[in-house]
């Protein structure tokens, strides 16, 4: 039976509905007995689920009930793939139910600003788009078990560093496109039963204190009915937060429901707040009551498949020279590097995930390959015995067909809690690599990273190069199904690797000082820095090869709708065609170009995909829409989403910097411009068909107006600065002019 949350409204003491607004533990709501409003539980997190029915921590040190570890979100996001992850969500959705937890926390969908944030790993993406289309994958499924979901961590929480108390100094044009529209597209369309407020600071307040993030934008602009629970300490001031929209904090403090009490019993807060927040904690709970008393079970072979196939699908081919891959189960081969027979397959901090199994890929490499050999290559502390395993590894790679080498990350270098420094691969890793590409030049160098790494040496030498990511714990079979064929790559990075590190848009504002950093890169955040600086890049936003080949053709768009109506839309498709001889899976990446802009805006953006499968020889359409969004950016000028009318190019990309297609269009529509005014320049003046017009009679009499030079010089006046001078034009011809403007 669901609670009726307005009678229990009534019934509830003062007291009771102030420690309702906290946790009563860890992971547990506060039960109110005497009023038969029960306890439920919550559990990270995004990639499996920490379910600590006994001993709780929110930093992955204790045990947790054993729970299918799926790969971390940098894999699953490489999948572009949203209905995996929805598949995904169900799975951890029934885990939850058979474990009695009623909500997951995750996913997390904050943008990689940097390529050092020490949480990448369980971060999406760069790109907003493609992170909310994924992220409601995710939610969708778990929801659709009757779990709940935790989007998270609203909002710009971009960095470990300080992360409890650094303020992001961010624009609002930049919340708006980069950093709110994963958490604006799940919200609106996913409706997830919580949202979790951030530790930071976004532009001087608290995120749990920020009304403008909480109710403004979350709840105003975009209709949000759910729950707002706080990070894990993420709460400073108890009654600011409760004010500003914060409705659970978590984990308690023994001081907040007397702090409550006494706010209200004085007249600081006003009770109709607390008791807004309170039925927002109701109506969880009476949701969340469902799974406490089923008696369910898991399926975990079947999970354990799911994790396997969503890792195959996850891991990016990006080098394949010569068609290296895949091998040949005769092929004689070499197994080299630590990480091959001591996996690293996620992340430590809150996500860290106890799992139900681990495939080792060496087992499973050995399994499948009968002529297999295997080398440790290098430690994973680096030390003295790291020479010998390196000349060890030469020679055994010597005599192989093929090599296969596992690089990556040691666990140490990243996790929740802190930001890499840099982002190169262990130079002992390097030397192994080195040293084994000169013993043999067929080398496959498969890696396990959580945030990217730079690849430059490892393409010199490397004849093909698989990111694995961390891959959850099937990985070591998932490498063995692509390195045998078993599975063909169709991953595409959903972040950009850059050369060097210095070549990130936000490299000089990373990760700040003094508990501030500020977004000085703006909306260029990702790929959209990267082209606008016409930067070389190591791999694209986008990239992946596949053991097939595909030909993308026939682009047509249809333009529906208009701005002025809201309801602008552009039907885009093209014909895929798998043009090789193995069935394998194509990303269709759609993107867009405003060709003349008013504003600075990036070369292009991501707006639509699709991926299809295809047996050779197969064709097949894809289509996609891109709304009115697609075209718009956010005007800082009027606090809105703005279309500039003129011509957009919609191209259809490999990955980012290779484009396939492109067909322009035309958009009609209102001027953006501001409205002209005395204060307005004499080049806006100029440049607004009316405003010209009116200056007509003026220019005819004024030798300056008809001096092109000298406009130049002047035109970035204001009108009114320039009738003070009496410099072609004198209030009282200011006036006549502002006068004769439409209303
Ligand atoms: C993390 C959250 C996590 C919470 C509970 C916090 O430290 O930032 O992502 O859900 O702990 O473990």
């Amino acid at each position: 039976m669901p609670l009726d949350v307005t009678d229990l409204l009534g019934q509830l003491t003062l007291e009771e509905k102030a420690s309702l607004t906290s946790g009563s533990s860890f992971w547990y709501t506060t039960p109110v007995q005497r009023v038969g409003v029960p306890r439920v539980m919550v559990s990270d997190g995004p990639h499996g689920l920490r379910a600590q029915p006994g001993e709780s921590d929110h930093v992955g040190l204790g045990e947790s009930l054993p729970a299918t570890c799926f790969p971390t979100a940098s894999a699953i996001a490489s999948s572009w793939n949203p209905s995996l992850l929805r598949r995904v969500g169900e799975a951890l959705g029934r885990e939850a139910r058979a474990c009695h937890v009623s909500v997951i926390l995750g996913p997390g969908v904050n943008m990689k600003r940097s390529p050092l944030c020490g949480r990448n790993f369980e971060y999406l993406s760069e790109d907003p788009y493609l992170a909310g289309e994924l992220g409601l994958g995710i939610v969708d499924g778990v929801q659709s078990t009757g779990v709940g979901t935790s989007v998270k961590h609203f909002a710009a929480n971009n960095q470990e560093h300080d992360r409890l108390r650094v303020d992001a100094i961010v624009s609002e044009r930049a919340l708006h496109e980069i950093y709110f529209p994963a958490f604006e597209r799940i919200i609106t369309a996913g409706q997830p039963w919580t949202v979790m407020c951030s530790y930071n600071k976004v532009n001087g307040l608290s995120a749990s204190e920020n009304p403008w993030l909480l109710n403004t934008v979350l709840r105003q602009q975009w209709g949000y009915q759910g729950l707002v629970v706080s990070d894990w300490g993420a709460v400073y001031h108890r009654v600011p937060a409760l004010q500003a929209g914060t409705d659970l904090e978590m984990p308690p403090r023994a001081a907040s429901p007397a702090e409550i009490v006494d706010a209200v019993t004085s007249g600081a807060l006003d009770e109709t707040v607390l008791d807004q927040r309170v039925a927002t904690v109701l109506e969880l709970v009476s949701k969340a009551m469902a799974v406490l008393d089923v008696e369910e079970t898991f399926d975990e072979q079947a999970h354990h498949q799911l994790a396997r196939e969503a890792a195959a699908e996850s891991a990016v081919l990006l080098k394949n020279d010569g068609g290296l891959l895949p091998l040949a189960a005769s092929t004689r081969l070499c197994v080299v590097g630590e990480f091959a027979r001591t996996p690293r397959f996620q992340g430590a901090g809150s996500s860290q995930v106890n799992p139900t199994r681990v495939d080792i890929a060496l087992e499973e490499l050995l399994a499948a390959y009968e002529n297999a050999t295997f080398a440790p290559g290098y430690g994973l502390d680096p030390g003295p015995k790291d020479d010998p395993l390196r000349d060890q590894a030469a020679t055994a790679a010597r005599d192989a067909d093929a090599v296969v080498l596992f690089l990556g990350l040691p666990a140490a270098a990243e996790s929740e809690g802190f930001d890499r420094s840099h982002m190169h691969l262990p130079a002992n890793q390097l030397a192994t690599l080195r040293a084994v590409c000169q013993a043999n030049p067929r080398v496959v160098v498969c890696l396990v990273n959580g945030s990217t790494v730079l690849l430059d040496e490892v393409s010199a030498h490397a004849q093909a190069i698989v990111e694995l990511w961390l891959g959850g714990q099937a990985a070591g079979s998932a490498v063995a199904d692509l390195l045998n064929g078993t599975a063909n790559p169709s991953g595409r990075l959903a972040e950009t690797i850059p050369h060097r590190l210095q070549d990130n848009s936000s490299y000089l504002n990373f990760p700040g000082d003094s508990s501030r950093v500020t977004y000085g890169e703006g909306i260029f955040v990702g790929y959209r820095g990267y082209d606008a600086s016409d930067v070389d890049v190591a791999y694209p936003f986008g990239f992946g090869l596949s053991y097939t080949a595909f030909q993308v053709t026939d682009l047509t768009l249809a333009q529906r709708g208009c701005v002025v109506n809201g309801d602008l839309a552009v039907d885009v498709t093209v014909t895929v065609t798998n043009t090789g001889d193995r069935h394998g899976a194509h990303v269709v990446q759609t993107y867009v170009r405003d060709v003349q802009a008013s504003v600075a805006r990036p070369p292009r953006e991501l707006k639509g995909f699709g991926k299809v499968a295809l047996e050779p020889g197969d064709s097949t359409r894809v289509s996609m829409t891109l709304d009115q969004r697609a075209f718009s950016y956010w005007s800082e000028l009027r606090g809105e989403w703005v279309v500039e009318p003129g011509d957009f190019d919609v191209e259809i990309g490999a990955d980012s910097r290779t484009i396939l297609l492109t067909e322009r269009i035309t958009v009609d529509g209102p001027s953006v411009a501001a409205p002209l005014t005395a204060d307005s320049t004499l080049l806006e003046w100029l440049q607004d068909p009316v405003g010209s017009g009116l200056l007509v009679p003026l220019k005819n009499h004024s030798a300056l107006l008809q001096d092109e030079h000298l406009v130049q010089v002047i035109g970035t006046m204001p009108m009114s600065t320039l009738a003070g001078f009496g410099q072609g034009l004198d209030e009282n011809d200011l006036r006549a002019l502002v006068a004769a403007l439409p209303s």
